[in-house]
């Protein structure tokens, strides 16, 4: 079973883990990987965002499988060409992919299909927006860019001055380039939000264990927002019946109207939930596996990972597929940020990691090897640090302390991952 796996992040390196673990028959050749997925996988020196050469790779390899990690490729049409290929992939084609790459086509299909989610308005002018938290909506709000931006386009505004200045900045100011031609206006929801993927082939779910991510880069939830600082799972709110409940009125009906669409989505349909007191609601929907909750989610995994994607990918259904089984304990994951992170973040200082074991695993991100054979820094979230535990608390332990045993100049991380969950207990 040969896999073609597109994306340099650490989401991508756990799904790399994920898969070379369960299967030993599997040969992974990785477009472009970091160093860490080096040591599971080929590499191949082709960037995400080289649709053709990427293609031209899957059919000169004869890959079985095409696993795309982030959402640029999806946007921009990769499992389209695949499909036309006849290559088998895992991921949405683009006009499915617009359930995460526009918030306005998300919410009106969430409207129509009578989705539990915030109340809305999309505007293409800033003054239309700015009328709109004047006369309707006030403060709290929640602002956003509609387009990607690489997860930087939902501003939280707590003052009405606070909402006008992320209008201009999104609509005047271009901070987030054409992604800002069209902004939402939303209602603000108060609650914990809640991170839940699926599997899916456009029809049927298999769900996963849900998390929670931990967006501010300082301990206490302050600070800038982030990629993503640490993410945990479970989730003692996340419970059986709310996870049906979410499955039955919120990703069924949600994959039912993008079928009506004629837009069926196939893939990993993750959900942001906020868990109001009338009952989740839906913050957003990603058309891929969500970075750092993977890093914890999947070594969780206790089945088969490869079985679904690979149904799924060849067009088949899953309704008859058992539920994912899942290892018991916890499992926090603790990013490692480089300095500077995240507005600046510094490159090329010198990395020492700590080992791999069975209940730790490092995962890679902004990584690189340089000439000299030294591991250096190359982006802002440097490495994941995820503890495997028989309790939370355990699993908490030997993610922190894995964190603290990074070395490189400037490292910062959160010593609270989990928090919330901590205080439950
Ligand atoms: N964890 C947030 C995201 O992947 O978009």
């Amino acid at each position: 079973m040969k896999i073609l796996l597109v994306g340099n992040g650490g989401r991508e390196h756990a799904l790399a883990d994920a898969l070379s673990r369960e299967n030993t028959a599997v040969e992974l050749i990785a477009a472009p990987g970091n160093p860490g997925i080096a040591s599971l996988a080929r590499l191949a020196s082709v960037k995400t965002t080289e649709l053709p050469a990427l293609v031209a790779l899957a059919e000169a390899e004869a890959v079985d499988l095409v696993v795309v990690g982030p959402e640029a490729p999806l946007a921009d049409g990769l499992v389209d060409r695949l499909r036309q290929r006849g290559i088998p992939a895992f991921g949405p084609t683009a006009a499915a992919a617009e359930i995460e790459t526009s918030k306005h086509v998300a919410k009106t299909l969430m409207t129509r299909a009578g989705v539990p989610t915030a109340r809305a308005e999309t505007h293409r002018t800033a003054a239309d927006a700015h009328a709109a938290v004047r006369e309707r909506f006030g403060a709290p709000v929640v602002i956003k860019a509609s387009g990607l931006a690489a997860g930087k386009g939902v501003i939280v505004c707590h003052t009405l001055a606070e909402a006008h200045a992320a209008i201009d900045r999104i609509m005047d100011d271009r901070a987030f380039g054409d992604a800002g031609n069209e902004v939402l206006v939303e209602a603000f929801m108060q609650g914990e939000e809640l991170s839940l993927f699926a599997l899916t082939d456009g029809t049927d779910v298999l769900t996963m264990l849900p998390a929670q991510d931990h967006k501010r880069l300082l301990d206490g939830d302050d600070g800038p927002n982030t990629g993503g600082m640490g993410a945990y799972t479970p989730v003692s709110l996340g419970t059986a019946a709310l996870l049906d409940d979410v499955t039955e009125r919120i990703l069924l009906p949600t994959l039912h109207a993008l079928r009506k669409r004629d837009t069926p989505f196939t893939g990993l349909l993750y959900a942001g939930l906020m868990l109001t007191e009338s009952g989740p609601q839906v913050v957003e929907f990603n058309c891929r596996f969500g970075d750092p909750e993977t890093q914890a989610i999947l070594p969780m995994l206790d089945s088969s990972l490869l079985d679904p994607m690979l149904a799924i990918a060849r067009g088949a259904r899953i309704g008859s597929m058992s539920p994912l089984r899942w290892r018991s304990g916890a499992s926090v994951t603790t990013v490692v940020a480089a300095s500077g992170y995240p507005d600046t973040p510094r490159s090329g200082d010198v990395i020492s990691l700590p080992d791999d074991d069975a209940t730790r695993r490092v995962y890679h991100a902004g990584t690189t090897r340089a000439s000299d054979g030294t591991l250096r820094t190359s982006g802002g979230r440097v490495v994941a640090v995820t503890g495997l535990g028989a309790t939370f608390d355990e699993a908490r332990r030997i993610s922190r302390e894995g964190a603290a045993a990074v070395g490189f100049e400037g490292a910062q991380f959160r010593g609270d991952i989990g928090w919330r969950e901590a205080a439950r207990r």
